[in-house]
């Protein structure tokens, strides 16, 4: 049987290391894509140990363009499929900050980072018979309004609206790529991994910091926040459904413009366009 390759992004920790050990154990081939080799390297083994399988490491920062395309690069040298590309990483900011290539740091590492990625690999997905690109977006998307021309929230920040608009993104690039898969047998999904109890809640402070706090023992464990990516991954049954939005292994219904197929297209444009893409 021929191996089969999956990238996960944001593998070291939290839903991400979860969804590894899972995919591992199901005999996929991981590549973990994590900004910090001192953490992925610890993550690295453990995930090896519990899989009982080998995993490999690419250094990507989901915060630099550069970083992303070397990563990118880097793959595509080495490896010549990729069954499975699962966007996961992704944060809150703390306050308002530009990235190096000059934009807000959520909506570069939660949506433009695995747009980008996605693009650069477009070739060895299409080339991978049945491959699958999953997105962890978020029920927070709900809280999101979409501006296309207030990306960045330079009007009305607030760094929860600005992660709620990032996880809308999600959703609705996961809709566009559905299109842009549809004559390939490559299929998209996208996700709420539910409230799970990870280093997620770490960067929230204040009135929101203190409810977290507070609901901590009654979230979800990671290993049950990464079931949906894991379903969405491998379900035989799921491919009928290209590009929708899931929770609990189940269709829901995202906010009605994250499906909006003038807005998507539109917000694809832009990225390509702050992404630098051809
Ligand atoms: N936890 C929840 O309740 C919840 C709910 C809904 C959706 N989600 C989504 O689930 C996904 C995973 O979150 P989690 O709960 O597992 O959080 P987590 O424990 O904080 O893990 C986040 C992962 O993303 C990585 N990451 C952050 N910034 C990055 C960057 N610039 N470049 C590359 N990797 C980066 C982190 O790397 P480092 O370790 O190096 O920081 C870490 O590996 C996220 O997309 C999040 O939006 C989570």
């Amino acid at each position: 049987m021929e191996k089969k390759y999956c990238i996960i992004t944001g593998a070291n920790a939290g839903i991400g290391k979860a969804s590894a050990i899972e995919l591992a154990k199901k005999g996929f081939h991981i590549v973990m894509f994590c900004r910090n080799k001192e953490k992925a390297e610890k993550a690295r083994q453990e995930i090896a140990e519990q899989s009982e399988h080998p995993v490999d490491l690419i250094i990507c920062d989901l915060a630099s363009q550069k970083s992303i395309r070397q990563a990118a690069k880097q793959y595509t040298q080495n490896y010549d499929r990729v069954d499975v590309l699962l966007n996961n990483a992704g944060f809150i900011a703390k306050q308002k900050e530009k990235t190096e290539d000059g934009i807000e740091s959520t909506l570069a590492v939660n949506h433009l980072g695995p747009f980008l990625l996605t693009n650069l690999l477009f070739e060895l997905i299409q080339k991978t018979p049945n491959a699958r690109v999953v997105n962890v977006s978020s029920e927070a998307h709900k809280y999101a309004s979409f501006d296309l021309d207030n990306l960045e929230l330079d009007k009305g920040y607030d760094n929860m609206k600005d992660y709620c608009l990032s996880k809308l993104c999600n959703i609705m690039f996961t809709h566009e790529l559905a299109k842009k898969l549809k004559d390939t047998s490559a299929t998209t999904y996208s996700l709420h991994p539910g409230v799970v109890a990870s280093n997620f809640q770490d960067n929230t402070h204040g009135f929101l910091g203190a409810i977290f706090s507070l609901i901590r023992p009654f979230m979800i464990s990671s290993e049950k926040g990464a079931s949906t990516s894991v379903f969405l991954a491998t379900d035989p049954g799921v491919t009928k459904f290209n590009g929708k939005y899931f929770e609990k292994k189940t269709l829901k219904k995202p906010k009605s413009v994250a499906y909006d197929d003038t807005l998507c297209h539109q917000l694809w444009d832009r990225s390509k366009k702050m992404s630098n893409l051809k």
